[in-house]
């Protein structure tokens, strides 16, 4: 049985370019999506001139006789743009397989503690990190104080932190922190990084402060990543999800 709920839980493995507060609401909302096209629309446009030079052009005919320039070489435009984005998504699926290999490797070989004693297991749980908190230190990137030695947990509010299958779970994950590591090293455009488990844990890399969304004074934790779009999405086919500005993508 704990075999089979480990092969569940690494259907969910998220990797994404989402802020936290982006991921947390699950799939992006229209306006999200509409500013998605609109920034693909600006950085289309950065292209044509970086590959056209078109600004530059238009200013030295528009100085001379205040001409406009329109032509551009649309085939091999796309073609570049094409070949860029294959390079941009292949490099973020190696590093979601890099994960799911190594969940798992690390479950193949995992013994299944039923006697497992929680003070001994160590994780970071994100709820008890305080607000100058001294293990968090304050990233640019991230926008937020993180700390990129671990992953965070979070457990939703209705599970028991102590419960053998949580803590069997985050003993054998934890060996993920270290692929989370390299990932993020290897290709600094990774945001955050996810793994959501059956049994209702998550991490994510790097750990940062937990907070609760709606930010309104004693809102409740209703956050399970368990009920969240790309989890259901990614446990109901035996995929693995990569999320990438709003689009997803299964492999
Ligand atoms: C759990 O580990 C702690 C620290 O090693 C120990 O004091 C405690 O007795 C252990 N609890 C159980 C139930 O084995
Ligand atoms: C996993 O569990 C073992 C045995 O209970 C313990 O020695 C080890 O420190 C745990 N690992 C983590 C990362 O909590
Ligand atoms: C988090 O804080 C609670 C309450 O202060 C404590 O019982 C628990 O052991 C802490 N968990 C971790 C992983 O530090
Ligand atoms: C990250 O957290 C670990 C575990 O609490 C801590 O030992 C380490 O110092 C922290 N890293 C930083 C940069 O504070």
């Amino acid at each position: 049985m704990a075999l089979k709920i480990f092969t569940i839980s690494i259907l969910a493995l998220v990797l994404t370019n989402f802020n936290l507060s982006t991921a947390y609401d699950g799939f992006p909302s229209k306006e999200e999506i509409s500013k998605w096209v609109e920034l693909l629309q600006n950085s289309l446009l950065l292209d044509l001139d970086k590959y056209t030079g078109i600004k530059k052009l238009e200013k030295t005919y528009d100085d001379l006789r205040r001409a406009k320039l329109h032509k551009i070489d649309g085939p091999s435009l796309v073609h570049k743009m094409s070949s860029d984005i294959t390079k941009y998504l292949e490099k973020k699926m190696g590093a979601l397989e890099k994960l799911a290999e190594a969940a798992e490797k690390t479950i193949e070989t995992y013994k299944f503690d039923p006697n497992i004693n929680f003070t001994v297991q160590k994780f970071l749980n994100m709820k008890n990190f305080t607000d100058d908190d001294s293990r968090l230190v304050y990233s640019e990137k991230f926008n937020k104080p993180v700390n990129f030695s671990y992953s965070g947990v979070h457990i939703p509010v209705e599970i028991y932190e102590e419960s053998i299958e949580i803590l069997n779970g985050l003993n054998w994950t934890s060996s993920l922190d270290e692929v989370f590591r390299e990932n993020a090293e290897e290709d600094p455009l990774i945001m955050q990084q996810y793994f959501g488990s059956y049994s209702g844990f998550m991490r994510t890399y790097p750990a940062s402060k937990w907070i609760v969304l709606p930010q309104k004074p004693g809102f409740p934790d209703l956050y399970d990543v368990r009920l969240q779009p790309w989890y259901v999405h990614a446990s109901s086919s035996p995929k693995d999800m990569l999320i990438l500005n709003g689009m997803h993508y299964m492999f």
